[in-house]
């Protein structure tokens, strides 16, 4: 397979988003009307995909599904925009994850509340069936971290055999504050890690954040920090910290996926080997474009 065929895997979550978007963020225990509602393919991991597809990169996820009409509108739209799925993993039982997501235009907030109970993680088998040589990078959304690092293990088994140009490289994202994930930060040579996890190790800031969390990170990695309408800071190996302002939209419309639109133009950059400057400042352009219109099909004109 020719080098630029090569796609970007990401792994991690798919679920449905029922979006309703309202012109003030509703009372709790009052009945109201929305502006309007929609269904749309959501999951950090599904949404970093939709970018990636939209902004040509060839690219696959992979996440768990259960059979069923949810799982048919998930496939469908997937399909549409092009992403592989050869790689999802079907369950037996579980139901496919869903998500309430109150979008409030007015005062910029997306609200979600994701029902994520019993449907199993992707495991270590599922992904030792995959075909490596397919992939120049695979990103995993922080989940059954424990399991993910096996995965990654298998990666890592696998480029220690290749020429360099052919070795995968490997991102992780660290976005919620829960202990088992913390683990994955030894293991990406690009880890993102959220301002939610910067704040709950107590940073004030994504600079602070980065400096105190960088040696959690493997040698040579890079390390990276969005910070809303703050933009983003990045540190790699030479210790020099790298920022990009954030790129607001005139009206902020709809700010649900504008971590997943980050990661992903992030990783489109690097991976076509942009310079952190680059990737740090396209993915602040991409995703306060993407802040500005509902949904994701507006990022590309
Ligand atoms: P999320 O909460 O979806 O994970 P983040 O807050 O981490 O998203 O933001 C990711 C990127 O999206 C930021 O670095 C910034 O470039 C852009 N972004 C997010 N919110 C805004 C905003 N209110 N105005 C402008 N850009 C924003
Ligand atoms: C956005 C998102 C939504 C989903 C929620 C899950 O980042 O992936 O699509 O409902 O987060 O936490």
């Amino acid at each position: 397979m020719q080098q630029t065929d090569r796609k970007i895997l990401c792994i991690g979550l798919v679920c449905l988003d029922i979006i309703n978007v309202v012109d003030k963020y509703p009372e709790e225990d009052t009945d109201s009307r929305c502006l309007s509602q929609r269904w749309q393919r959501g999951g950090n991991a599904s949404n970093s995909c939709t970018i990636l597809s939209l902004l040509g990169a060839p690219c696959a996820f992979m996440g768990s599904l259960a059979p069923g009409p949810v799982a048919d509108y998930i496939m469908g739209d997937f399909v549409r925009r092009r992403v592989d799925v050869s790689g999802v993993a079907w369950q037996q039982w579980g139901e496919t994850p869903c998500a309430c997501c109150v979008v409030c235009p007015s005062a910029g907030t997306r609200t979600v509340v994701l029902s994520d109970t019993n449907l199993p993680d992707v495991t270590e088998k599922d992904f030792s069936k995959l075909d490596l040589s397919q992939y120049k990078w695979i990103h995993w959304e922080g989940r059954n971290a424990e399991d993910q690092v096996k995965m990654i293990e298998q990666v890592r088994e696998y480029n220690s055999k290749q020429e360099k140009h052919n070795k995968i490289t490997i991102s992780v994202e660290i976005e919620k504050t829960r202990e088992p994930l913390y683990q994955l930060f030894p293991h990406g040579d690009v880890v993102f890690v959220s301002k939610d996890v910067a704040v709950h190790f107590g940073f004030q800031s994504a600079p602070s954040a980065l400096k105190g969390l960088y040696s959690r990170v493997k040698k040579g990695a890079v390390l990276i920090c969005a910070w809303a309408e703050k933009g983003a800071d990045a540190l790699g190996p030479d210790g020099v910290l790298v920022h990009s302002d954030a790129f607001p939209p005139e009206k902020l419309v709809d700010t649900l996926g504008a971590g997943d639109t980050f990661n992903a133009s992030v990783i489109y950059t690097l991976a076509r080997g942009g310079t952190l400057q680059e990737a740090l400042t396209f993915g602040c352009q991409i995703a306060g474009k993407k802040c500005g219109f509902h949904g994701y099909d507006g990022i590309v004109p």
